[in-house]
This record gives structure tokens, sequence and C-alpha cells, in this order.
């Protein structure tokens, strides 16, 4: 599948490559016999030793870069009948109570979980409607179901699956599919970069709005420590499969917590908010006092 006609291998964009979803990924698709522009912003990871692994430098926030990566890209031979996939992986989590999310915070996880993916499809589809390719995001089980104290994450997310959705409708005249991959928690560095960008921020919140959530954060924590990751190679698989299947469907969710969350988004407001708010510890909560 990953060969054309002529024998030759297919190329595929994947942003966020040196990531824990993206390198086992990225392995995945060479052995698969693509051709794998590897996007990366500063760690390159191990990708350098991987055969049929191209690293593109790329910032996703940044429209500029993201244009000369796809220049760079199309002037490389294995992409000269275009691209068969472009894979947006590459993505952050900010969280912590909403009214405590500095601006500058809030704004990354757009930037790059839902402006990113946007300017690199358009710097890309060029190069998709070229090699009659398709467009993969990976979203995440949130967007679907929002969760308290991951309010930047869930709602990038969601908004990245309604730009997917409407996109679909637009590149349907070019037979160009938009694939959204739903992950559960996944065993990755993403959760440890978010605690550290949350404690960052708590460091310069004023103390006396912090206090308000001290029962909230407590709660969240306590969740996080028993949260059970997944393995990687459960959304590696579903993301594959996107890229291979003749036919994709519309969506892929990849875990059995993503399959619970969409089942409980379907639920009676009511219903779903107090499952919701027992999962997280926070109906014992009380309002913390301002300090
Ligand atoms: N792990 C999970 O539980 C989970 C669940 C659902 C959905 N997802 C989604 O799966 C995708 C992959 O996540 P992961 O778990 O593999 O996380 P990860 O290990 O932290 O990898 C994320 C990658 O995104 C890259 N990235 C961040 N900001 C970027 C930017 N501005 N430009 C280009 N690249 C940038 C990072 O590069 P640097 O190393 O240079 O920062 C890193 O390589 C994300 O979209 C995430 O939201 C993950």
């Amino acid at each position: 599948m990953g060969e054309n006609g002529r024998g030759a291998r297919r190329g595929i964009f994947l942003t966020g490559a040196a990531g824990g979803i993206g390198e086992a990924l990225a392995r995945e698709l060479t052995r698969r016999g693509f051709t794998v522009f590897a996007g990366v912003r500063r760690n390159r990871g191990a990708l350098d030793d991987l055969p049929h692994v191209v690293p593109v430098p790329v910032d996703v926030t940044d429209p500029g870069s993201v244009e000369d990566a796809a220049a760079q890209v199309g002037r490389h031979p294995a992409a000269a009948h275009g691209l068969h996939a472009v894979i947006n992986n590459a993505g952050v989590i900010v969280q912590g109570p909403l009214e405590l999310v500095p601006p500058a915070e809030l704004r990354r996880q757009f930037e790059v979980n839902t402006l990113g993916p946007a300017y690199v499809t358009q710097a890309f589809l060029p190069l998709l409607r070229a090699g009659g390719g398709r467009v993969i995001n990976v979203s995440a089980a949130t967007a679907r179901m929002p969760l308290p104290l991951l309010a930047p994450i869930s709602a990038s997310k969601a908004a990245l699956a309604a730009l997917s959705d409407a996109q679909r409708l637009e590149l349907a005249a070019w037979g160009i599919p938009v694939i959204v991959v739903e992950p559960g928690a996944t065993e990755t560095p993403i959760f440890a970069a978010a605690e550290a960008a949350a404690k960052t921020a708590a460091g310069v919140a004023d103390p006396g709005r912090r206090a308000l959530y001290a029962g909230h954060l407590a709660a969240f924590a306590e969740v996080m420590a028993k949260q059970k990751n997944g393995p990687v190679e459960r959304v590696v698989k579903a993301i594959a499969t996107a890229a291979e299947a003749r036919s994709p469907k519309r969506r892929y969710v990849a875990g059995s917590d993503a399959r619970a969350l969409r089942t409980l988004a379907r639920l009676p407001a009511g219903v779903r908010e107090r499952l919701i708010a027992g999962s997280f510890g926070l109906r014992k909560v009380t309002p913390g006092a301002a300090v």
C-alpha cells in the first residue's frame, strides 16, 4: 500500500514526528512502505537513524515555517508525484481551571492544536491534490466530551474536529478525505510537559485566586495519578489504518476509554455532568477561600 503503481514509495508528511505517538508512527509507516517526511520542531529524537525518514524542520504555529516545509517536501524526489497523506499529529495539552490559565497559554493551546493543522493543510493541499492524498487530523476523546480542568485542550480539539468536518465537505470535490482520529489517554511525554507548563503558569498566578481552586487542583492531581494510559501502538494502528484504507472512515476511535467518553457524550447533560463531576472528585470539593 505504501508503494505506487511504479513500485516507488509514497510520501506522507507527519507533524510532531519526534513525539511519543509520532516516532512510533513514523517507524510503522516506513515499515508499511511509505517515505515519511518527519515534521520536527526542536528535538529530532531517534528519527535521524531511521531509513526512509526525511526530517523536515517545522513550527506549525508559524505559517512561514509551514510554507518552507511544504516547499522542502515538494522539491524531494519522493514527492515528485505528490503526497499520499498529511498527518496533523503535533499537539500539546494546556490544563488547569480556566479562570487561572494565562492568556499566552490559551493562545499556545489553540495555535498548536487548531491553527497549526489548518496552516499545514493549507500549505500541503497542492501536494495532496497531485498525489490523490488525504488529510488525517489527530484529535482527542475530549473533543467530544470536554472535561473539567482540561477546558483548553478539550476546546482546541473540538475546534479541530469542526474544521475537519467542514473541510471534508469542501475537499470532497477533489476526492480528498479528511479523517479524524480520536485517541484515548496514551503513554507519552505529553502529560509531563503539560504538568510542567501548568506549574510554570501557577507560579505567575494570583495566589488568592489560585487558593480558590485548591480542592479542584487536589482532586485533579488524584485523578491524573490514577489515570491508566494505553500503549502508543493502539493509536499508531488506528492512524496507520486511516492512512492505508482504500475508503477511510470519517473517524477512528483508539482505546476503550475514548469509546467510553464517546458513549458518555451521548447521555443527557444532567446525567453526564453528574458522572463526570463524580469521577473527577468535584462533587465533594468545597470552594477554597481566597488568601
Ligand atoms: N498522549 C495522549 O494521551 C493523547 C491523547 C489524545 C490525543 N493525543 C494527541 O496525539 C498527538 C501526539 O501527542 P503525543 O502524546 O505523542 O505527545 P508528545 O509526545 O508530547 O508529542 C507531541 C509532538 O508535538 C510537537 N510539537 C509541539 N508543538 C509544536 C509546534 N509548535 N510545531 C511543531 N511541532 C510541535 C512536539 O515537538 P517538541 O518536542 O519539539 O515540542 C512533539 O514532537 C497530539 O496531537 C495529542 O493532542 C494524545
